[in-house]
């Protein structure tokens, strides 16, 4: 933040540099906010995977990935909504500065995972967004929480937004690649890639139901509620 500090004062007037220097070093303080509430929400996944190697060998957690929204991709969904681009808009209307994905291995276990976490007293369920019960027109499936996690600082205790995005090994497969065709301008025959794609989402979820079906049939984890 120095260095920041003395860019902006040799270039502006030394109110504005001022008044641009505090809106930095006050956004520098709130993405590190989110960033420690994905890692309470991290903790939180890993605490349940634990427990379930150890009491049932079991490990319905693949693995966790976790990203604190850059600041242009903010301002750009900002503008997109036609929303005013700060500090406070991106608190108030942005549920995503925080996003943790978890991948799990069976589609049990995606809303067992939801379930076990939802229900901790010190989070609240802000909204779900049932993705693999309604997937998205282009093939898309997942199950979407946003929660809300208290977080303690120096100050006391603050409440923070986080995206959860819960989805299979297979699906999670799916929309890396149909992420990268969205992003990609200009794709010759994108249409039938697109296609293709949502055919893909349609063998993959027939493909994961298959397979919660043997898990159940080898009946292991049953003993499970
Ligand atoms: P965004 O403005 O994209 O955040 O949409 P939203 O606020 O309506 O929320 P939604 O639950 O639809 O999507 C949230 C996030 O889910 C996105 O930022 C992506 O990470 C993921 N997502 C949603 N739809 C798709 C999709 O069609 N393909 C892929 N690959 N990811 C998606
Ligand atoms: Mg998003």
């Amino acid at each position: 933040m120095e260095r920041v500090k003395t860019f902006i004062q040799e270039r502006l007037l030394p109110e504005e540099a001022e008044k641009l220097y505090q809106q930095g070093a006050k956004f520098e303080e709130i993405m590190m906010m989110y960033g420690c509430a994905l890692r309470e929400v991290q903790t939180k996944l890993e605490v349940l995977n634990d427990e379930l190697s150890v009491r049932y060998n079991r490990n319905p957690i693949e693995f966790i990935k976790t990203r604190v929204k850059k600041p242009l991709s903010i301002v750009n969904k900002l503008q997109r909504r036609g929303l005013e681009v700060s500090i406070e808009s991106m608190v108030e209307n942005l549920n995503d500065v925080a996003g943790i994905r978890v991948i799990c291995y069976f589609l049990d276990d995606i809303y067992d995972v939801a379930r076990w976490l939802s229900s901790q007293d010190d989070i609240r369920l802000l909204q779900v967004k049932d993705y693999i019960k309604n997937p998205k027109p282009n093939g898309y499936r997942s199950l979407h929480l946003i929660v809300e996690v208290p977080v303690f600082f120096s100050k006391g205790r603050q409440m923070m937004r986080v995206e959860v995005q819960i989805r299979t090994i297979a699906m999670d497969f799916w929309a890396s690649l149909e992420h990268q065709l969205s992003y990609k301008k200009d794709v010759p025959h994108s249409e039938e890639i697109g296609a293709e794609l949502k055919e893909c989402a349609e063998v993959i979820s027939h493909t994961d139901q298959r397979m919660q079906e043997i898990r159940e049939k080898i009946g292991i984890f049953t003993e499970l509620t």
